[in-house]
């Protein structure tokens, strides 16, 4: 298991011979068994130690055991991804792709990854939906005393059970494949071993219409003679508790969890033995006797199964399992991450309240688990966890943010000497966890915080000279891990943890800074697309469940922004392709009701610049806004996808709203109706004013920020374009000072009183107030984290030029200031690794920076004297590997193409 989620190093100039191709992907995933298309993507990134270097051809030839099945020959491209070109890939085979790429001088590397086809059609699944079965049993034991009041209504949760089925296999094993899924959770075994190490599959989708397979290979678990594999199955999603519904908490997709397993072991004589769930598996109940991701988990060692996966288990008193039959038309093959423990964070305090109540303090707030220890306790122990994000001033534990959210697990003790616990079907949003009922000492060498999230591949990395700021991106950091739990979720706490889309899309561009998240959102705007209502509106919330509420402003805004974005950072056009219908239907949507191009109609629930301060921005001047952002990005995907006169009218459609936003809102002066920050940053964020108006309307942003002494009223909708906004204007100054301000309202006011991620709210707690309103402060929320992509992009100054894609034609623009002396940030675009320092010292700023192989950059370099400014010691006019383009009295502007390079300028 990694311990830690950081960006991987790439070998050093020294230990590279020249041009390389690392991080091999296959559909954007590292090896990955049982893709779900014949014509998979292939793609990869380059680093080089040689300056201007570049990929002058690749080629690429794929093997079927063995056996070459396509070459694509060598093709004089820089382009680091290619579709497989040969005939289509068959059913559940295993493939070997080698690339080779040439550099410009001819020179050839190369390197290879993996892949395995899933199952491609319906009738080869043999496997049935099995469950408990209801009929001959029709109550569940009821849970373990969950002593609540509040818990009555989990009668509706059945104990989680284990599922398995005894089999002989009479040759050995050269393949083994497990295809399984489940309507609920399950964690799967062979022969006494868990099998991979995924949390919480099969994930969260719009189970009604998608299902995700994943595919583990089991052929070293498998053997001649008897095998055994099994399951143990949750309820999750499916049919546990998920949001705040009081009419129907749990229940949303089914009543009771299934399973559907497929296991495909292949012999040397070329046959294949299948066993898949049926009426042959047997099931029981163990020692979880209630499990749910918002409840918790109560575990009861003294009803452990023993080896129950193992060959040789007496399951004589378990009952066959109901046979659903075999309907496999919602399943799909897994596209993207899953969840896993990506780290264990240590306890750093435990502080005991009472004899046998403890709190300990993990010392940063998650989304995950726990693991505890447990000595000498006796059988039957009860020991109670309940975990929350705060503690009160009187050192309890804070709770009541959670709202219906228990956030208890229950550990009863086989009183086997030293035991441990740790929850598989629960996860919680916390920092602190109460234990109750502990025999004994509790020390912090007993409890590990389990980080638990979508494992999206970390993509970057900031660092600058300033601890606050340090700690804001930490929490960003954190904010994104406990948020990213199988869909973009608003919050991992309270009864809620919803895909609510505003969050999701004003998020997106940071989280894609600092992990690939590119099968992450497409998965997730999968389920967005079927959703999308008859009309063409789009729910608040993704996967569909609890509101009834379409079609927001900036809520169904993700429909558009969303694919464009990703289309934007990753370069692949197929996410254009699949969403453009979508994209279309949602903005003729909001055309219709809204004939006169200002969008007050059909505006559903309408929250405005959510959690604002102190200021109500215009809801038209946010709708109208965002109707044209959105018609914008449709008639750019119309572009890409070459669709000339969709484009053409999405574009002048676009122009219009721009146009009757002026006329509606912004008078004479350039004031924008409302006249709040939200207000300004929106039509300069998107382009509608006209050149004279853009000035006024910078100017009375910056007068409002000034006015309130450089403090911010931002929201959700306002608080990703403030820094960006200010610093494209020249105000970099003014968004350093609100980087730093550590006064409420501000990032740094939260940091100051101890926050270990964002909060959802300015107020979640202040001096004044203490705790802000229960109904909805939520202590690990992303969206006011936004600010990030001003950091990575801004500060660090990596960003893409407007026409580019893909981060082909990169733009470093550095903005030094604020109380930072240096910074740094990397990332992984696709087509490498872009690294950028800067460091003030002593007169003089240097930058250096690291472009990958194959694309270009301008670099703008703030100075005092342009004429002044070196590389690597030489005036840049000597330099042949750098043109100098026309400078700005304060700035020095030059391209570079790929390679290290070190800026010295008078600072
Ligand atoms: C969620 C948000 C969401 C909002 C919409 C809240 O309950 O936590 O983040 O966007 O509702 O009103």
């Amino acid at each position: 298991m990694k311990t830690e989620w950081v960006l991987p190093e790439l070998p050093s100039a020294a230990e590279l011979s020249g041009l390389t191709a690392y991080d091999l992907r296959c559909e954007h995933r590292v090896d990955p068994l049982g893709i779900g298309t014949a014509r998979p993507r292939l793609s990869w990134r380059l680093t080089s130690p040689t300056r201007g270097d570049r990929q002058d051809a690749f080629r690429v030839q794929m093997l079927r055991d063995g056996v070459q099945v396509w070459d694509s020959g060598w093709r004089s491209e820089s382009a680091t991804y290619v579709d497989h070109g040969g005939a289509p890939l068959t059913s559940q085979t295993d493939h070997v792709w080698q690339l080779s790429v040439r550099d410009a001088a001819g020179e050839v590397s190369s390197a290879e990854a993996t892949f395995a086809t899933g199952l491609f059609h319906q009738d080869e699944w043999e496997a049935h939906w099995i469950e408990h079965d209801y009929e001959t049993d029709p109550y569940f034991e009821p849970p373990v005393d969950r002593a609540e009041p509040r818990t009555v209504r989990q009668a509706t949760i059945a104990p989680p059970r284990h599922y398995r089925r005894s089999f002989e296999l009479t040759q050995p094993v050269t393949r083994a494949r497990v295809y399984v899924t489940a309507h609920g959770l399950y964690q799967f075994s062979a022969n006494g071993q868990r099998i991979g190490n995924d949390e919480l599959t099969p994930g969260w989708t719009d189970y009604r219409e998608r299902v995700a397979y994943q595919t583990y290979d089991v052929t070293d678990v498998l053997h001649e003679g008897e095998n055994v594999i099994g399951a143990v199955l949750g309820e999750g999603w499916w049919s546990g508790y998920v949001g705040w519904d009081t009419r129907s908490h749990a229940h949303h997709y089914g009543k009771k969890p299934q399973l559907l397993a497929q296991l495909v072991v292949d012999h040397p004589d070329g046959s294949r033995t299948v066993v898949a769930t049926d009426g042959r598996w047997v099931e029981h109940v163990g020692p979880i006797r209630f499990a749910d991701l918002l409840m918790g988990e109560s575990y009861d060692a003294r009803h452990e199964l023993g080896a129950w996966s193992s060959p040789g288990y007496d399951a004589g008193d378990w009952a066959p399992a109901g046979d659903l039959g075999g309907d496999v038309s919602t399943l799909i093959a897994a596209t993207t991450d899953p969840v896993r423990v990506t780290e264990d964070v240590p306890a750093t305090a435990v502080t005991a309240l009472a004899p046998g109540r403890f709190i300990v303090d993990l010392g940063q707030n998650l989304a995950g688990r726990v693991r505890l220890r447990v000595r000498g306790a006796q059988a039957g122990d009860r020991i109670r966890l309940r975990h929350g994000e705060m503690l009160q001033a009187d050192g309890e534990l804070y709770t009541a943010n959670l709202r219906t959210a228990d956030a208890t697990d229950y550990f009863v003790s086989a009183g086997a000497g030293e035991e441990f616990f740790e929850p598989i079907f629960t996860v919680h949003g916390f920092r602190y966890v109460e234990v109750d009922g502990y025999p004994g000492e509790l020390t912090t060498a007993d409890v590990t915080g389990r980080a638990l999230h979508s494992d999206t591949p970390v993509a970057g990395r900031f660092e600058c000279s300033d601890p606050g700021v340090n700690q804001l991106l930490s929490n960003i950091r954190w904010g994104q891990r406990g948020n990213f739990v199988s869909v973009p979720t608003d919050c991992p706490q309270r009864d809620e943890r919803l895909g609510w889309t505003a969050d999701a899309q004003i998020f997106l561009p940071t989280a894609a800074y600092q992990a690939d998240v590119l099968t992450f959102f497409e998965n997730w705007f999968a389920d967005l697309a079927v959703a999308q209502t008859d009309e063409g509106a789009i729910p608040d919330v993704i996967p569909h469940v609890i509101t009834g509420r379409h079609g927001t402003p900036a809520w169904a805004d993700a429909a558009t922004i969303v694919p464009w974005t990703l289309y934007r950072i990753y370069g692949d056009e197929r996410v254009l392709r699949t969403a453009w219908p979508v994209m279309r239907r949602w903005v003729d949507y909001v055309h219709r009701a809204n004939p006169d191009l200002i969008w007050r109609k059909r505006t559903s629930g309408h929250y405005g610049d959510w959690l604002q301060v102190g200021v109500q921005t215009d809801r038209d001047v946010l709708a109208t806004a965002y109707f044209a952002r959105s018609v914008e990005f449709t008639a750019a995907a119309a572009q890409v996808l070459g669709l000339a006169d969709e484009a053409a009218a999405y574009g002048e459609l676009r122009d219009k709203i721009a146009a009757a936003f002026v006329a509606e809102f912004v008078d004479a002066e350039g004031k924008v109706r409302g006249e709040t920050q939200t207000g300004y940053l929106l039509p300069l964020a998107f382009g509608l004013l006209p050149e004279q108006t853009e000035q006024a309307a910078v100017k009375h942003l910056v007068a409002d920020l000034e006015l309130r002494g450089r403090s911010l009223t931002t929201g959700f909708a306002g608080v990703a374009l403030l820094c960006p906004i200010l610093t494209k204007y020249g105000y970099a100054e003014l968004a350093y000072d609100l980087l730093h301000d550590d006064r409420y309202p501000s990032w740094g006011y939260s940091i100051k009183h101890g926050a270990t991620t964002i909060w959802e709210r300015w107020d979640g707690w202040t001096e004044e107030n203490g705790f802000g309103p229960v109904a909805m402060n939520s202590f690990n929320h992303y969206s006011l984290g936004s600010v990030g992509e001003w950091l990575y992009g801004d500060v660090a100054g990596i960003s893409q030029s407007p026409e580019s894609v893909g981060f082909r034609d990169l733009v470093i623009k550095p903005s030094p200031g604020g109380r930072l002396n240096w910074a740094e940030a990397s990332y992984d675009t696709p087509t490498g690794r872009v690294t950028t320092r800067w460091q003030q010292s002593d007169g003089t700023l240097t930058l250096d920076v690291t472009i990958p192989p194959g694309a270009t950059a301008t670099i703008h370099i703030p100075t005092t004297n342009p004429n002044a400014t070196k590389e690597s010691g030489h005036p840049l006019s000597q330099s042949k590997d750098v043109t100098l383009l026309d400078p700005t009295p304060d700035t020095t502007i030059c391209r570079i193409s790929s390679g290290t390079y070190h800026f010295t300028t008078p600072a």
